[in-house]
């Protein structure tokens, strides 16, 4: 039995938006993105209706075969995607699909990549373009098994600090199969790792306190006090609070003592049952990947 959340049991159990459209008024369109299949165990299809004047996305459902994790992630998926412009929908990733459920088991994450997937397919079909010259689809063909390229797995090393072959293959199943690209693998993040070694430098150089990094910056391996707050404070603000704000939630930062990060829960994260698996798989993980894997948060 997998340690799924209680948000991803309760989408699993009421999955919002399931089937699919079939209504449209003028000046709407209906367009569906795929992926996966069901020899490979999970598939989804995902349908959005855009209203062409306001490129909003104004309905969003799925259908999907799969596991607890990939229903909860593509119901979670349409939830994040209604009201969104087309362009703000691009940018979502599948690391704010897995925190919008209080997180996934690794072995799981495949799912929320499987929803980013199916998003990009169906804007990628409203813009009109061609799904075999997506970039992902492009690149060198790494694993024969599932047909995955370079391109797509560099992309999800990047987007979640993937440091192990293993990852990638609870990512993107690269490797699960027949294990003959696992070497090739280890190369991609091999050379991954030393881009991020070379970013660190970088960063190290130039940040200031009128000048602090960004969240998406891979930290330097040791923090000034005035850094990591900085850059605490800058990834509650960029990364965290607007997936709460999804669902009426926030967080204030109180305190920082040392590696212990004090926050206050407000709004609906503040009376809600599921706040301490929120607080423990969201809040954390994000600071520890994108601030220092030694902190903790604290509920005050
Ligand atoms: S080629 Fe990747 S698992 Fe077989």
């Amino acid at each position: 039995m997998w340690d799924y959340t209680d948000k991803v049991m309760e989408h699993f159990h009421n999955p919002r938006n399931q089937g699919a459209i079939t209504d449209k008024q003028e000046g709407e369109k209906v367009v569906t993105g795929e992926v996966g299949s069901i020899a490979c165990g999970d598939a989804l299809k995902l349908h959005l209706k855009i209203d062409e004047a306001t490129q909003t996305i104004q309905d969003a459902r799925f259908q999907t075969f799969g596991c607890a994790s990939a229903i909860a992630s593509s119901s979670a998926l349409t939830e994040l995607l209604k009201g969104r412009k087309v362009e703000e929908a691009l940018k979502l990733t599948n690391k704010e699909i897995a925190a919008s459920l209080g997180g996934l088991p690794e072995e799981k994450m495949h799912c929320s990549v499987m929803g980013q997937e199916a998003l990009e397919a169906a804007i990628y079909t409203y813009q009109g373009i061609p799904l075999d010259t997506h970039d992902d689809e492009e690149g060198n063909l790494i694993c024969r098994c599932f047909g995955i390229t370079d391109t797509k797995i560099k992309r999800v090393i990047r987007d979640n600090n993937l440091i192990s072959a293993e990852q990638v293959t609870n990512y993107v199943k690269a490797g699960g199969g027949c294990s003959s690209c696992l070497a090739d693998i280890d190369d991609i993040l091999f050379e991954i790792a030393a881009e991020r070694e070379k970013g660190v430098e970088v960063a190290t150089q130039v940040w200031t306190e009128t000048n602090p990094p960004t969240a998406t910056q891979t930290a330097p391996p040791t923090l000034t006090n005035l850094q990591k707050i900085t850059l605490i404070q800058k990834v509650i603000n960029d990364d965290i609070r607007p997936i709460l704000a999804e669902d009426g939630g926030d967080l204030e930062l109180f305190d920082i003592d040392g590696d212990l990060v004090k926050v206050q829960l407000k709004g609906a994260c503040s009376g809600c049952a599921s706040s301490t698996e929120t607080l423990k798989l969201a809040i954390e993980a994000t600071l520890k990947d994108l601030v220092s894997p030694l902190l903790r948060v604290e509920s005050v």
